[in-house]
Formats: C-alpha cells, sequence, structure tokens
C-alpha cells in the first residue's frame, strides 16, 4: 500500500508521514511513494501485454533523477520536451533510442543535440521540418522522424490542457500531410518511422483514444501507400487519474480496451503517459501556519501554496485534501490557502474539514505529476524538497531550494557587455 490512513495517521509504505514531518527541516515537502510507482507502471504493462508498444514516460510530468532512474529501470522510455529534459534523460540512463522529442518551438542547439545523439524527433510544422533538417546537414548525421498530426478530437478537458484540437498551437493538420511526405522525399537524412498524436491531458473519456487510434491508422496506411516504412504509431499520453477519489476513472486497462483491434498489427504502439505515472504516487505535506475567518468564510492558512503547487490556481483543478494526523477540531467548510500575496493563491476551495491546531501536518493528494515540475520561488517561496519512501526506507531525492541559489543567482559576477565608447573616448 502506498499512501494510507491509519489510526488516524497518513502512512506512505511503511513510513508515519509525521515522524518523516518532525525529523525534516523542510516544509513544505513532496513524498513520493516507490510501490505506488511501479504498481503504475505495472498496470500499463499488463494492458499492453500481448501488444508491441513501449512506455514512453513524459518526463515533463516530474522530472526527479531518481524517480526517472525507477522508471527506466522499469523499462521505459523517456518522451522529452526540451533539451534540458534530453540531458537529464541521459543522466538518468536512458538509451538515445528510447527518447521522443517533442515541441512546437524546439531550438536549434536542441535539434543538435537530439540529431548528435541519434534522439527520435517529432516534426511539429513546416519551419520546424526545416530545423530538423539543418541541424541533420550541420551534423552530417541521419535522424528518424515522426510527424505530429493534429488530429482535432475535442478532449473534453480544460481548455488549457487540451492540444490536439483544430485551434491548438501543436501539430500537423492531416489535410497538410501531402506536402511534409514530399518535402521528407527530397531529404534522404530525415527517415519517417511514423506517426503521432496527443490529444490532451487529464482525459476521462477513452471513447477519444478510440477515435485517434482510427484516424491515426486510416493516416498511416496512406502514409505507407506512399512508400514510407512506418513502424511506429505513437497515440501520446493524457489519461486522466481519480482526483476526486470516485472511483470512476479510467484505467489503462481500459484505454487499452478501447485501442485494441483499432492499430494496424505490423506497428509499435507507444504511449507516452505522466500523469497516470506518478501522479498518485505524489503527494504535498504542509503545515499549518493558522485558522482564520473573515465573517462567514473560514480558512486554512498552510505554509504549501501556489508557488508549491500550481494547479488548483491555474487550471482549478480538484486535489484531495486531508490532515497526516488526528484532528478533531469543529467541522467548517474551508478554503485551504498559501501564504503568497495573491487571491489565486489556493489548494482547495469549499472543504469540509475539521478546525486543525497549529503546526498540523496537512496533505494534498495526488500531486506527483505537475506538482514540483510546476513549482516556482514565487513571492520567494524556495521550492520544495523532494523524498521518496521504498518500503521502510526514506530518500530525501531533492533538497529544497536556498535563499543563497536564488541570491548567489543574481550575484554581479561578471560584465556581460562593456560600456559604450563616445567618439572622444569618453564612456
Ligand atoms: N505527450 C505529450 C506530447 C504531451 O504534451 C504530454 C503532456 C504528455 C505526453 C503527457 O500527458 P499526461 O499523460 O501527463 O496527461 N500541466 C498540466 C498538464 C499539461 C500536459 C501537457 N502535455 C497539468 O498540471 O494538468
Amino acid at each position: 500500500m502506498s499512501f494510507h490512513i491509519g489510526a488516524g495517521y497518513l502512512y506512505c509504505e511503511g513510513i508515519r508521514v509525521k515522524d518523516l514531518q518532525n525529523t525534516v527541516q523542510d516544509s513544505p515537502f513532496y513524498l513520493y511513494s516507490a510501490a505506488q510507482l511501479r504498481a503504475n507502471v505495472a498496470a500499463y504493462a499488463d494492458a499492453l501485454t500481448g501488444l508491441s508498444a513501449r512506455i514512453s514516460y513524459a518526463v515533463k510530468a516530474n522530472g526527479n533523477l531518481t524517480l526517472l532512474k525507477i522508471l527506466r529501470d522499469l523499462d521505459c522510455a523517456a518522451t522529452l520536451v526540451s533539451g534540458n529534459e534530453l540531458r537529464l534523460a541521459l543522466l538518468a540512463g536512458f538509451a538515445p533510442a528510447d527518447m521522443v522529442f517533442n515541441g512546437n518551438g524546439k531550438q536549434r542547439d536542441e535539434l543538435a543535440l537530439a540529431v548528435q545523439y541519434g534522439v527520435t524527433v517529432n516534426v511539429d510544422s513546416e519551419f520546424d521540418l526545416e530545423h530538423i533538417i539543418a541541424a541533420t546537414r550541420d551534423a552530417g548525421k541521419p535522424v528518424e522522424v515522426l510527424l505530429r498530426v493534429n488530429p482535432d478530437i475535442q478532449p473534453d478537458v480544460h481548455p488549457y490542457v487540451a492540444t490536439g484540437m483544430r485551434e491548438s498551437k501543436f501539430g500537423i493538420r492531416a489535410e497538410r500531410l501531402p506536402w511534409f511526405l514530399d518535402r521528407l522525399k527530397r531529404e534522404p537524412r530525415l527517415r519517417l518511422v511514423g506517426l503521432h498524436c496527443h490529444l490532451g491531458s487529464t482525459i476521462k473519456d477513452v471513447q477519444v483514444f478510440h477515435d485517434a487510434a482510427v484516424l491515426m491508422g486510416d493516416l498511416t496506411a496512406n502514409v505507407r501507400q506512399q512508400g514510407f516504412d512506418l513502424r511506429y504509431l505513437n497515440l501520446g499520453g493524457g489519461l486522466g487519474i481519480d482526483y476526486e477519489r470516485a472511483g470512476t476513472s479510467p484505467t489503462p486497462a481500459d484505454l487499452l480496451d478501447a485501442l485494441r483491434g483499432r492499430l494496424p498489427d505490423d506497428l509499435t504502439l507507444i504511449i507516452e503517459p505522466g500523469r497516470s505515472i506518478v501522479g498518485n504516487a505524489g503527494a504535498l505535506i504542509c503545515r499549518v501556519i493558522g485558522v482564520k475567518d473573515n465573517g462567514d468564510k473560514h480558512f486554512i492558512v498552510t505554509d504549501g501554496s501556489m508557488a508549491a503547487l500550481i494547479r488548483p490556481s491555474l487550471y482549478d483543478a480538484y486535489h484531495h485534501i486531508g490532515f497526516i494526523e488526528p484532528v478533531n477540531g469543529m467541522p467548517y467548510v474551508f478554503d485551504v490557502v498559501g501564504p503568497v500575496c495573491e487571491s489565486a493563491d489556493f489548494l482547495g476551495k469549499a472543504r469540509v474539514l475539521p478546525t486543525p491546531h497549529e503546526g498540523a501536518g496537512l496533505v494534498v493528494y495526488d500531486a506527483g505529476a505537475y506538482g514540483h515540475a510546476m513549482s516556482s520561488s514565487y513571492n520567494l517561496q524556495l521550492r520544495p524538497a523532494e523524498y521518496l519512501v521504498d518500503g521502510n526506507r526514506v530518500t530525501q531525492i531533492r533538497r529544497a531550494e536556498t535563499f543563497d541559489d536564488v541570491a548567489l543567482a543574481q550575484s554581479p559576477l561578471s560584465v556581460i557587455m562593456p560600456p559604450i565608447e563616445s567618439a572622444d573616448g569618453q564612456p
């Protein structure tokens, strides 16, 4: 069991979280369960049994190096969205042949790195294709590419996390494919090995994956007719998780059931889950600073804030909130907020919770994906530490940002531009 309650206390596997909170200096901090991470990968691996398929973990969801190493050891590949993610994936030990580099604005130095290492690159636009071609020319090396198609499918999610609709900034419209194929025919260094699409994130209705598989299967057949030897179909990530704890979220098995029979047998399926791998394997552990009310409105103020976890503020996302220890005060409807000087700073709204004592431990569940990864040091709230539990062992897998980190990065150590001198030699 990963996160569970026993006698009023939150446990992460064999560790009582309150004991950990009392031991470490940091607050808030992120806490991960290795067992949950393994279970999530196993659920995908089981669902994929009998298919030629690859789980390509979306590093953007959580790029902690220790977690990446665990995922690599579980035979995941890596989906990347920047040159720095590529560097980190190399550090974690992923083989370049197991990486896919995505993005609508890949920069020339990032493409140079991808080509140099032999990473598969997704083509997102006309200019992106030209930049990839230039990178292969500069390096004198070939590269395998996928064409990212914009499937124009409405995934019924928050507009900020929908990526595969006509008005999205990602991918190529199906009507433009002939142009890309003609261009690719003239560039022998680029080897088109498959098509890619990504519908969006937090998807609860697996029917949309079915629709995407049908569309992408048809497009694959068309592209093959033009003589391209396609080997992969990459359907992206996007499976939602049970943030609401309603027990109704689709599982990897539901996702694969929606795809089964819709995929050409001679293609390797790539899927790129992020959230459904790390989301419920992580929680944000905070401390209550105090409780206040403004007339009818009640607030629990914690040291966790939108700087540590921005999803509630940015997407109005729901994360389940509880206490890590017995709390027996009078219940009220609370907004759970942080100390950041902004009304958008909340972790949860209108939650019925008992009134906590100062210093009580509070947990924001399912924060493993896009939690630390999207944290900031806004208001100079320093980015939190991360801890990993594996059985009865806890390891610190990232130290918290320190004031020195922030201050030293801003010391004027060098003068970048010499002052401009006027004609008379005076500055
Ligand atoms: N592949 C591609 C090309 C992607 O753009 C993404 C995520 C994924 C895979 C992984 O999707 P997942 O399985 O994690 O849903 N910050 C937002 C999520 C943005 C996701 C963007 N793309 C959030 O906190 O909900």
